[in-house]
């Protein structure tokens, strides 16, 4: 059906965003606590060695049972604020990626942006588990652009330590807890390529909470209340490690050639922090030269999942390992699954 505005109705007034945005700056927060592998087989049948040889993982850190997923985003997105310059009123949007929230309802953004003495702007949650903050960046490139905000703030946020259960032998190791914080604003430069995003719908139960939370409702009303156990996450490592390595490797391929940028050009490769042996694998996919610098945030803070970018790209910058200006490739991948992968200018 064509539809045409009627004869004599006003024409809306849009808004016209700045041509190009980027990201002003980053930020990232570890909970004090370090949770050594011996601590880890202290409930599962595993080793330090193992874990470290399987993974690449030494330890990781859990935050407090008290320190909430916003407690960590306000530290992340203090230092992210800090560095782009701006002030919390500037911020026209709120965007947490989180699955680890622990309240359905409300999202967790508003709250932070009350925390954060930001002028009530629009705040929300989006999920999209460990490519959650490389969907963000994508949204929020599109939103400057298009001029519905002016600076953005992006927050991946985990406290996965509530939803691991730390007697899984095939997941207990790789969780942690963290945030990590990007503002994104206008820019005179491009300075976020083009996502390359999508997911695979099929595989859903590749990496999932074991149960929905109404089981929990049924089992409280249940002659056997209590029978149903916590809905933890469970993951099917195997399964995972092969779509990451074989199914999306060549996403960063596409990421690459759709910012017209080859591997070469590259100051920063920033992969989700999954296991060390999916980075290695993906450094060979994208023949990755040597002396170009590779997250391997994980070593000392696991898999956190939405915040894993994040906060491994704000340490290679706060440790000279990556250069302010220079260009990053990131990439999300997990349950969903789904994906995504951007090249970015560094704040
Ligand atoms: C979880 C993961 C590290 C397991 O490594 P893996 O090499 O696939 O291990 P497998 O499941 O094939 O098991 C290999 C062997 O180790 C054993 N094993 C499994 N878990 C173990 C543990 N925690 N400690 C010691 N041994 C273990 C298995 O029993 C098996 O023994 P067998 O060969 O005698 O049968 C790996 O699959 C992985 O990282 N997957 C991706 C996870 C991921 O990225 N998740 C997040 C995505 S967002």
């Amino acid at each position: 059906m064509t539809v045409q505005p009627k004869p004599d109705q006003p024409t809306l007034t849009v808004p016209e965003g700045p041509r190009h945005a980027r990201i002003h700056g980053l930020g990232g927060y570890r909970p004090e606590r370090v949770v050594t592998n011996e601590e880890i087989c202290r409930y599962i049948d595993s080793s330090d060695e193992w874990i470290q040889q399987r993974s690449g993982i030494k330890e990781r850190r859990f935050a407090r049972e008290d320190e909430t997923v916003i407690d960590m985003s306000e530290a992340a997105a203090r230092d992210a604020i800090a560095m782009a310059g701006i002030t919390p009123d500037q911020i026209s949007v709120v965007l947490m990626a989180t699955v680890t929230h622990p309240y359905q309802t409300p999202a967790a953004a508003p709250i932070l942006a009350e925390r954060l003495g930001t002028n009530g702007p629009a705040a929300f949650d989006i999920s999209a588990a460990c490519a959650g903050y490389c969907y963000g960046i994508s949204l929020a490139n599109d939103m400057v652009r298009a001029g519905s905000a002016e600076y953005v703030l992006v927050v991946g946020v985990e406290k996965l330590s509530d939803f691991t259960d730390k007697h899984d032998r095939g997941s207990a190791f790789i969780f942690g807890d963290g945030a990590g914080a990007a503002v994104v604003g206008p820019s005179d430069f491009p300075g976020i390529g083009p996502t390359v995003w999508g997911s695979d719908g099929e595989n859903w139960d590749k990496i999932m909470q074991k149960q929905p939370w109404t089981g929990l409702r049924a089992d409280m009303t249940s002659e056997e209340a209590g029978a149903v156990e916590w809905p933890h996450f469970a993951m099917q490592g195997q399964s995972v490690f092969r779509w990451a390595v074989y199914t999306i490797a060549p996403v960063v391929d596409k990421a690459l050639a759709a910012a017209g940028v080859t591997s070469d050009d590259l100051d920063a490769f920033v992969p989700h922090q999954a296991n060390m042996r999916i980075t290695d694998a993906m450094i060979k996919h994208i023949g990755l030269p040597e002396d170009i610098p590779v997250a391997r945030d994980i070593a000392e803070t696991g898999n956190t999942s939405a915040a894993s970018v994040p906060l491994a790209a704000a340490r290679m910058l706060n440790e000279g390992e990556a250069p302010h200006g220079g260009l990053a490739l990131q990439f999300g991948f997990g349950a969903g699954l789904v994906y995504a992968a951007q090249v970015v200018v560094l704040p």
